[in-house]
């Protein structure tokens, strides 16, 4: 039986009745969250957005009617009910915000009855993640969740605040957008008036916004969605929120100095940190020396050592030869874990594989000084004493090592120290150490596509100083891209853009795009910058990682309100979904058989 809200109006939220006076008429409206009945009496906790309050049904009070219908009560029916606020007869509930007070109700409406959820509506709930995805909108209800909803629309509300405040526009940008080739895959949509043809979704407003600073509009920002069809892993959605800026008339520190400010702000006002400015910078190259990595975590030092000199001709042929190859040896000394059992270093050993390694050798300094070494039979007691001297290696340290190609020397060796920081437990929750990296390369070699591809995008520049190697060594040439790091977790990236037609072009060619097939893709840009385009540069922040890293959460689905799973579904709506014959038809597609 469902009652109507007619003639009754909430006064409060739950929470709200701090503000009122003992014996205030008031009425409130929400779920069920548990009833109690102790005879006389029954008591329900009322949850509504803002919290929880006891709510005494009495029949002195409410009368016998009011009382039989609040035995009926369960878990989630929404109800409205007026009542006086009361202080506690019974004990205070130190942990409840409201915990001193109660509702005495004189008055109950039940709006909408519930079936029993298929899990407790709970904090920290245990309940599996396809079963609360599934259910989302219950999941939702969850007080944990709701809490990092409201910091979101907090966030978003900072932010707006204070780009406005440094004279920033917000303009929002096209989704149904061209496909571009560069970056990640495309989601791509089929357009029914130009059948054949195709919009992409955009994975950023890229290009527009560099578009709006050639009209002049100066400083621009957008919340805007972004859409990339990649592998997912928990700090990766296949649809995401980017907080996107670009500014006219400025470089690299303008840009950095401003959204610095705004993360001091943001983590000052939501988390009460303070956050020291300027941020911290680091070249790309020292990154990857000292830590393996582009997104180093400064929480904990462990810190890579090169020792390719050291070994370069010793007697353990994996090393020597991968010097003599052009890599490089490295190692981290994972302080006081030498009496790590033989199982547990395999176990290393098969995640450093996952990382591209061929193997990890390992040195660990026993107690009495000696070695226990899957390779030190083969090196000299001098070859030994340098490496431990320059691993800082005391007794009871262990020393692991990669042999291999640079570049996977420092991804397994990065990785490895992240995994090493968990299992020694260096990653302190409540520590945030943020840093901008800067000077990476503008190039990456890819070997599937055989050419160069851009590592940040396309319209980044090279650093002066590097652009004659744009013909000579294009793998060598630094860009002015910058990425801001928090805690191991890139949390957004940005650049100073070309703004010179030759050397955009000359991008172009060194990406192995033809004139014409430049023109082709992104023609509209070329032309518009043959009419006046200010110098400029930008950034965009991953607002989900965001609010993931400040809010302590460990996955990106904790922060967006619908996330999809791994296979880029969504477990509430079965998207995506077969469509009618007939859609297909206006559209001019048909479906080409066996799925794969
Ligand atoms: P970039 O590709 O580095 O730069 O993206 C900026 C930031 O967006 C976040 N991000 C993601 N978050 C969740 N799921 C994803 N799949 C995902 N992909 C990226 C990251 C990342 O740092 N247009 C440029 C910015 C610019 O040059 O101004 C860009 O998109 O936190
Ligand atoms: P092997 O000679 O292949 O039995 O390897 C001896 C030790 O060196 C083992 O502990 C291997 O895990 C390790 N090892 C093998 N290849 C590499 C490599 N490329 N880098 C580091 N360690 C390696």
């Amino acid at each position: 039986m469902f009652e109507s809200m007619k003639g009754m109006k909430r006064t409060h939220r739950c929470t709200e009745v701090l503000n009122c006076k003992i014996g205030e008429k008031i009425t409130v409206m929400g779920w069920v969250q548990k009833r109690r009945n102790l005879g006389a009496m029954i008591f329900v906790d009322l949850r509504d957005i803002s919290g929880l309050l006891q709510i005494l049904f009495d029949e002195t009070y409410i009368g016998k009617e009011g009382f039989d219908k609040a035995y009926t009560l369960r878990n989630e029916y929404v109800i409205a009910v007026e009542g006086t606020i009361e202080k506690r007869k019974g004990a205070v509930n130190e942990s409840l915000a409201t915990g001193e007070l109660e509702l005495c109700a004189t008055s109950l409406r039940i709006l909408a009855e519930a079936q029993t959820p298929p899990f407790p509506i709970e904090e920290n709930s245990q309940t599996n993640n396809d079963l609360r995805l599934k259910y989302r909108y219950l999941d939702l209800r969850r007080p944990d969740l709701q809490r990092n909803f409201i910091k979101r629309s907090e966030v978003a509300s900072i932010i707006r605040n204070f780009l406005i405040g440094e004279k920033f526009l917000e303009i929002e940008t096209p989704v149904l957008c061209k496909s571009t080739p560069e970056g990640a895959r495309d989601y791509l949509v089929p357009s029914r008036v130009h059948k054949g043809s195709f919009y992409a979704l955009p994975q950023s407003p890229q290009l527009f916004k560099q578009l709006l600073m050639c009209a002049g509009y100066d400083r621009y920002f957008q919340i805007a969605k972004c859409f990339r069809d990649e592998d997912l892993r928990a700090d990766r959605q296949p649809e995401f929120t980017q907080l996107d800026l670009e500014m006219s008339f400025v470089d690299e520190d303008d840009v950095m100095d401003v959204t610095e400010r705004m993360i001091a702000e943001i983590f000052k006002k939501i988390r009460g940190v303070d956050v020291q400015l300027p941020l911290q910078r680091m070249t790309w190259i020292e990154a990857m020396n000292r830590f393996g990595s582009d997104k180093p975590d400064l929480r904990f030092g462990m810190e890579l050592k090169d020792i390719s000199d050291i070994v370069k001709n010793c007697g353990f042929s994996v090393f020597a030869n991968a010097v003599a190859s052009g890599g490089s040896v490295r190692l981290i000394n994972a302080k006081g874990q030498a009496g790590m059992p033989r199982k547990k270093i395999d176990a290393l050993g098969d995640f450093a594989k996952d990382y591209g390694a061929k193997g990890l050798a390992y040195l660990a300094i026993t107690e009495d000084g000696g070695y226990k070494s899957s390779f030190a039979k083969f090196m000299t007691e001098e070859e030994l004493s340098r490496i431990v001297s320059a691993a800082e290696g005391e007794p009871g340290d262990l020393l692991l090592f990669a042999a291999d190609k640079n570049k996977i020397v420092w991804d397994v060796l990065g990785a490895l120290r992240v995994h090493l920081g968990d299992l020694m437990g260096l990653r302190d929750p409540e520590t945030f150490r943020f840093l901008w990296i800067t000077e990476f390369p503008l190039l990456e070699w890819s070997d599937e596509q055989g050419r160069y591809t851009a590592m940040h995008h396309p319209f980044t520049m090279p650093m002066e100083e590097d652009i004659e190697k744009l013909d000579t060594d294009p793998g060598a040439v630094r860009a002015r891209a910058y990425d801001i790091v928090l805690n191991g977790t890139e949390l957004g990236g940005g650049s100073v853009r070309i703004h010179q037609n030759d050397i955009q072009e000359k991008m172009f060619e060194v990406l192995g795009f033809t004139p014409e097939k430049a023109q082709e893709q992104f023609g509209f840009l070329l032309t518009a910058f043959k009419y006046g385009v200010p110098p400029h540069a930008g950034l965009a922040y991953g607002f989900d990682r965001l609010m993931m890293l400040l809010l302590g959460q460990e996955s990106l689905r904790d922060v967006i309100a619908f996330p999809k799973v791994k296979d880029a579904s969504c477990l509430m709506t079965d998207a995506p979904g077969e469509v009618d014959e007939k859609q297909l038809e206006e559209l001019g597609l048909s479906l080409s058989g066996q799925e794969n």
